[in-house]
């Protein structure tokens, strides 16, 4: 990467990012669930460096950490720029509080540099953006977008525990839900690490993303019976685990046969099987599985569930058991906004920087920012495109030109955007 003169300290971010990062379960790095005390203690971490940097700091009802900075002319809104500091179990380092520490750094060069927006600039760490405990993700920016709804509430994690009690203990409120909702966003910048291969294989600094697939996510569990594992005949055997293996098999056949099509990105994955009760010497009785699928095209992915329908049905049926289908989550394809994306491209031109438009595989909270405002995403290389896996790594030089590109098009933002009718 030709690092040019960057606008932002890019060792100041680094360590921000290195520290938040040591806040792990010690035995697995990198694990900071969402929701968990080590998650609480990395939220402290933040608020801490956000208040430091001159931000006010908050806890929306939808349990969003919040650092915020008015601006010149209140009838403009606010520009948010951030991410989560969350992550999947032994995890990255970057996915997530890459975001959320090229946000605060974007707040402290602005402040070092005595620049005012226009606009009031908020700094979040969006809740829960990962799979969470109770099986939603993106939880804080769906509540932000007025999608987190009492059905979504109601989900509980493995101590029964319901999602809304979940936000309480992470200081959001369930009741209050409604403030959460914005409705004075002009417009949303997140910074990701790419999670692909793309940009690192072309020697491409940074990723201009247009589309965020749509993520659909099936749960199907099967019940059969336990019974000795060393004396039971197959004849009697009602084994949950012989149903699953075939419906893990179904989910990639079916899933290449979609990608096959050529109608836009298609990927699933079989990333969650449990099987109970999980001993050797005993015939499984049930079985648990959730299927990711990732899809451009949403009428493909009711036909890719459609044949998993039908595919887990027989798979059940040849191995005598129950079995139930549901849909855990689906948040549509979306669409980032384009005149953002040329402000981005744009930034990169005068900092030296070469740029690529491209789609992202992977879910972010941006994709419900769309919902509420115009919102983009620029991506920084990453090592052999990895990511969720302790492998994951990214270039301090990488993320600090990331940084600097949304420095860069939020100030070209702020002094475009004309006050909107009525303003806010
Ligand atoms: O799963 C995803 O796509 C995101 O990395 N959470
Ligand atoms: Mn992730
Ligand atoms: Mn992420």
């Amino acid at each position: 990467m030709s690092v040019p003169n960057l606008p932002v300290d890019g060792r100041r971010l680094w360590d921000d990012l290195m520290a938040l990062a040591a806040i792990t379960e010690p035995g697995r790095p990198w694990t900071r669930r969402a929701f968990s005390p080590l998650f609480l203690e990395g939220r402290a971490y933040l608020r801490r460096r956000f208040e430091e940097a001159g931000l006010a700091c908050r806890i929306d009802a939808a349990g969003n950490l919040i650092g915020r900075r008015e601006g010149i002319d209140p009838a403009r809104g606010a520009i948010l720029v951030g991410s989560h500091s969350d992550t999947v179990p032994d995890g990255g380092r970057f996915d997530g509080p890459a975001g959320v520490i090229a946000g605060l750094e974007i707040a402290r060069v602005l402040d070092e540099r005595g620049i005012r927006l226009a606009h009031a600039l908020e700094v979040v760490d969006y809740l829960a953006e990962e799979p969470s405990p109770y099986g939603l993700s993106c939880i804080g920016s769906r509540g932000m977008a007025g999608a987190l709804g009492a059905d979504h509430l109601a989900m509980t994690n493995e101590a029964s525990e319901a999602l809304a009690m979940g936000l309480e203990r992470v200081g959001g409120s369930a009741p209050r839900l409604g403030e959460a909702r914005r409705k004075d966003v002009a417009a949303a910048f997140e910074l990701h690490i790419e999670q692909g291969p793309v940009l690192e294989a072309e020697r491409t600094d940074v990723g201009l993303v247009t589309a965020i697939a749509g993520i659909l996510r099936l749960e199907i569990g099967f019940l059969g019976a336990a019974d000795h594992a060393g004396t039971t005949p197959f004849t009697h055997r009602r084994d949950a685990s012989l149903a699953a293996a075939g419906t893990i098999l179904a989910v990639r056949r079916e899933a290449e046969r979609c990608s096959a099509l050529g109608r836009g990105h298609f990927v699933a994955t079989t990333g969650l099987v449990t099987i109970e009760p999980n001993a050797a010497n005993v015939v499984p009785r049930s079985a648990r599985i959730v299927v990711d699928v990732r899809y451009e095209d949403a009428s493909l992915a009711s036909s890719f569930a459609a044949a998993l329908d039908r595919a887990t049905a027989e798979a059940a049926e040849g191995a005598r058991v129950e079995r139930t289908f549901s849909t855990l989550s689906d948040s549509s394809p979306s669409q980032c906004d384009p005149v953002l994306r040329a402000l981005l491209q744009d930034a990169a031109g005068r900092l030296g920087l070469s740029s690529r438009a491209m789609a992202s595989g992977a879910g972010h909270d941006t994709a419900f920012l769309t919902r509420i405002a115009p919102a983009c995403m620029v991506f920084v290389p990453c090592r052999e495109g990895r990511s969720h896996t302790p492998e994951e790594w990214a270039e301090p030089e990488a993320i600090a030109a990331g940084a600097a590109v949304l420095l860069e098009a939020i100030v070209a933002f702020d002094r475009s955007a004309a006050t909107p009718e009525g303003g806010f």
